[in-house]
């Protein structure tokens, strides 16, 4: 892996990119648990520098979502996401951000074996990508390595619910709680989480009953995917919310379809090629 510091300066000059002109002050881990109960919080998935500038103005928090596996390398799933991959992405996002607080998941296998193996390699991302927090996934048995890891300096964003690293345990994406031992053992996971130090918990693909009893009893915020409008925040993978895949699970709403403007876009520039009707003078360097 590159030990080169990856949080440079963004030069505009040479840069197609165009950042938020003024830089603001970034809101800090802190800030974000103090938003438990109050306004509810933003957070949408970022993984390259431009789309980091578009949602910053918008977002409370900026997670890189090792979702990028399937949605940026067309994995099956998240299992194959590497460190190298979070850190690449993560520092992308901070350099495309100004406001909101970037999170960096941690990759399946870079922390479940000890705290020791989840602090270096936690340590690493936060050094590389210049992030605030890391995300991780599980309940009980991860909290000795939550605490573990905010009392060394680094602030852990919880994962609770239907957690996508263990799809080969869990068999599949289906919504969790159904029953009621399971019901009762994600209430418990998500209390554990918080009273190790996590600053925040998302809560995923669960029964909205059990959302609600985490969010009353937990308390740090709760970020929601696929649980209840009475989180302390929502989270989407910003690629399902603008349309830009086919597939829609139930707990998305599409606010846009960008998978037609796109097509819309490339057809009409495929079209004027082949008819040579691209470029016209406004676009060609007359002599
Ligand atoms: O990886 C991811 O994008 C996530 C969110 C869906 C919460 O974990």
């Amino acid at each position: 892996m590159s030990t080169l510091p990856k949080t440079l300066t963004f030069d505009t000059s040479t840069s197609r990119a165009n950042p938020t002109p003024q830089p603001m002050k970034r809101l800090t881990v802190p800030r974000i648990r103090q938003r438990k109960g109050g306004e509810p919080i933003v957070m949408l998935t970022a993984y390259t520098v431009r789309m980091a500038q578009l949602l910053d103005p918008h977002c409370d928090m900026l997670l890189v979502g090792d979702s990028l596996g399937q949605v940026i390398y067309g994995l099956p799933h998240t299992v194959g996401v590497t460190m190298e991959m979070m850190a690449l992405h993560g520092a992308a996002v901070v350099r495309g951000s100004y406001h909101a607080a970037v999170i960096v998941d941690m990759p399946f296998g870079s922390y479940e074996a000890s705290p020791e193996q989840a602090f270096t390699n936690a340590a690493q991302l936060l050094k590389e990508t210049g992030a605030a927090a890391v995300k991780l996934e599980g309940g009980r048995a991860l909290a000795p390595t939550i605490e573990f890891l905010t009392q060394r300096g680094i602030p852990v964003m919880g994962h609770v619910g239907l957690t996508p690293q263990a799809v080969n345990i869990l068999g599949g994406y289906g919504v969790r709680g159904k029953s009621k031992e399971e019901a009762r053992s994600i209430v418990e996971d998500s209390v554990a989480v918080a009273q190790a130090g996590a600053f925040s918990l998302v809560i995923e693909g669960v029964l909205e009953s059990i959302a609600i009893e985490v969010t009353n009893k937990v308390a740090c915020p709760t970020i929601g995917i696929g649980a209840s409008a009475q989180c302390d925040g929502q989270v989407l993978v910003t690629e399902d919310m603008l349309g830009m895949f086919e597939r829609v699970p139930k707990f998305v709403k599409r606010y846009q379809d960008m998978a037609g403007v796109v097509d819309g876009a490339v057809r009409e520039y495929a079209e004027q090629v082949r008819s040579r009707s691209f470029p016209t003078e406004d676009q060609i360097y007359a002599g």
